[in-house]
């Protein structure tokens, strides 16, 4: 069993929802935990809980699509801490759109941040954690990256490609001591879900549960982290099984997907 007391964590998307909840928990267990984010008043309120609650915060002001941001935030962590012993790569975007107003550009925001952002971070930790033979690199994924979902192909797609990298590397990294854990949720109340109709988020979780989830799924070092279990085994076992024509017929009838736009807050704040 790991021992969390002093445990050092960086948390991508640390200014709100499940990343915010992620560095609260594991700040009560013991963690000196970092948090990044681009809305400075976001990231500056979840910081002053975790210190309120008697925690270790370093705020990391910055945008993980940036690597050059993200190399001097991961040089501040090491001048702080001297290392890294768990990497949550968890800053994700989703602005769903239909393909009939099709947008490149949407796509591209969605994979720098789902994608890029996390690469950019596994290029800044890993030379560190090979060197000190230990180390995790957890990042978010999603269920929904399992199938093409109605209005939301630059998300899936970002999630689909998430995973596929996550998988390549843990069978590259197999023996160094540095664990991938890919994290797939379901549906969990956050900025990004509060955009949702709620009819549509079957078996919708509490952020606390969600966050619990995701780090109990570290500290077991499971390669895969599937939740709630019967919206994985829907979206696992049957949806990802069905022959194409019957999965297509069945999302354009039942899997609705109306969302609110995302408004990017980060550009008023800074
Ligand atoms: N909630 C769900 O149901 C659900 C389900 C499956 C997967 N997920 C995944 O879980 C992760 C967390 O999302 P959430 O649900 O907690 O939503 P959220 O409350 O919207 O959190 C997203 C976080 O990502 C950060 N972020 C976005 N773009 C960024 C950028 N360019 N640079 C740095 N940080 C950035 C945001 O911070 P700033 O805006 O301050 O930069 C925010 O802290 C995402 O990867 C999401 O795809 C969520």
């Amino acid at each position: 069993m790991e021992n969390m007391k002093g445990l050092r964590v960086l948390i991508t998307g640390g200014s709100s929802g499940l990343g915010a909840e992620i560095a609260r928990q594991l700040s009560r267990e013991g963690c000196r935990v970092a948090i990044s984010g681009r809305r400075r008043e976001k990231l500056a309120k979840t910081a002053s809980e975790v210190r309120q609650a008697g925690g270790e915060c370093l705020e990391l002001l910055g945008d993980v699509t940036n690597l050059a941001q993200v190399k001097s935030q991961y040089a501040q962590l090491k001048t702080r801490w001297g290392g890294l012993d768990w990497a949550i790569l968890n800053a994700g975007v989703s602005d769903s759109r239909s393909a009939r107003e099709f947008s490149a550009e949407n796509y591209r925001w969605t994979f720098d941040t789902n994608v890029g952002g996390v690469v950019n971070w596994i290029e800044a930790v890993i030379p560190d954690m090979l060197a000190q033979e230990s180390g995790a690199i957890a990042a978010v994924s999603s269920l929904a990256g399992y199938r093409g979902l109605p209005q939301s192909g630059a998300y899936c797609a970002s999630k689909a490609a998430l995973t596929t990298l996550l998988e390549s590397t843990r069978i590259d990294l197999a023996g160094t001591g540095v664990d991938v854990v890919t994290i797939c949720p379901g549906f969990v109340k956050s900025e990004m879900t509060d955009r949702n109709e709620k009819s549509q988020m079957p078996f919708l979780l509490e952020t606390a549960d969600g966050a619990k989830r995701m780090i109990d799924g570290i500290k077991a070092r499971r390669r895969v982290v599937h939740f709630p279990l019967p919206l994985s085994l829907t979206v696992i076992y049957f949806l990802h099984n069905l022959p194409d024509f019957f999965y297509e017929w069945f999302a354009a009838r039942f899997i609705k997907r109306k969302k609110k736009p995302y408004v990017d807050e980060s550009k008023a704040q800074n």
